[in-house]
């Protein structure tokens, strides 16, 4: 038996969290065994690695190093805990996956999708997730959110533009792969975009 893979992005301050928290509930509470998990990361060396990624002070840190790190530790993690999940028929809840290398190393940093996509289908052959939930909403708004929080990371220092052509990326995949994704509109009360992910949710189930 399979289980189902779930992914869930967005830009900054769009309310990843608590939404994946909803989704993990919300399948537990239907009696799916879940697997909640997180890229860059996921694994010991992939979390070591998300840390080099992350670190404000790796100025010197050039996009092709970004990008084949983020696929580094993708590798770890499809090897060491997402296949197996899957395998054993589990629901798998990644924060994050392939489709955030697009939108922040494609979109934002502007590397060559077809580099992308070979090593996407180095690292994951065909594996794609079942369902993609894009939490979307204006750039600013979600800035200021995030900015409420700790001590922006490598990325969170980055520019307003920068975050306009990622989230320009992640609408673009949304629609050229329109039949994996649900583009949720992030900005209304938390009730109102769960009311959304719910009845996605219940299709797929
Ligand atoms: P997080 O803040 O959602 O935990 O993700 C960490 C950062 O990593 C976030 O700014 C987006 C970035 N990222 C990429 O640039 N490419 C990727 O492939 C992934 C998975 C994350």
């Amino acid at each position: 038996m399979s289980g189902k893979f779930i992914t869930i992005e967005g830009s900054e301050g769009v309310g990843k969290s608590s939404n994946i928290a909803f989704i993990e509930n919300y399948l537990r509470k239907l009696g799916k065994q879940v697997l909640l998990t997180r890229e860059p990361g996921g694994t010991e060396l992939g979390e070591s690695i998300r840390a080099l990624l992350l670190d404000a002070k790796n100025t010197a840190m050039c996009s092709d190093t970004e990008l084949l790190l983020m696929f580094a530790a993708r590798a770890q993690h499809l090897d060491e805990v997402i296949r197996p999940a899957l395998a054993a028929g589990k629901w798998v809840i990644c924060d994050r996956f392939t489709d955030a290398t697009y939108a922040y190393q494609g979109g934002g940093r502007g590397i060559a999708e077809a580099r992308i996509a070979t090593l996407e289908t180095w690292v994951q052959n065909t594996l794609q997730p079942d369902v993609t939930f894009l939490l979307d909403m204006p750039v600013a708004a979600g800035l200021e959110r995030a900015s409420k929080r700790s001590a922006p990371d490598r990325f969170e220092q980055e520019k307003l533009a920068f975050f306009e052509r990622v989230r320009a990326a992640y609408l673009a995949r949304a629609k050229k792969y329109s039949g994996r994704f649900r583009v949720i509109n992030a900005e209304p009360a938390l009730e109102t975009v769960q009311a959304q992910i719910r009845k996605s949710l219940d299709e797929l189930i």
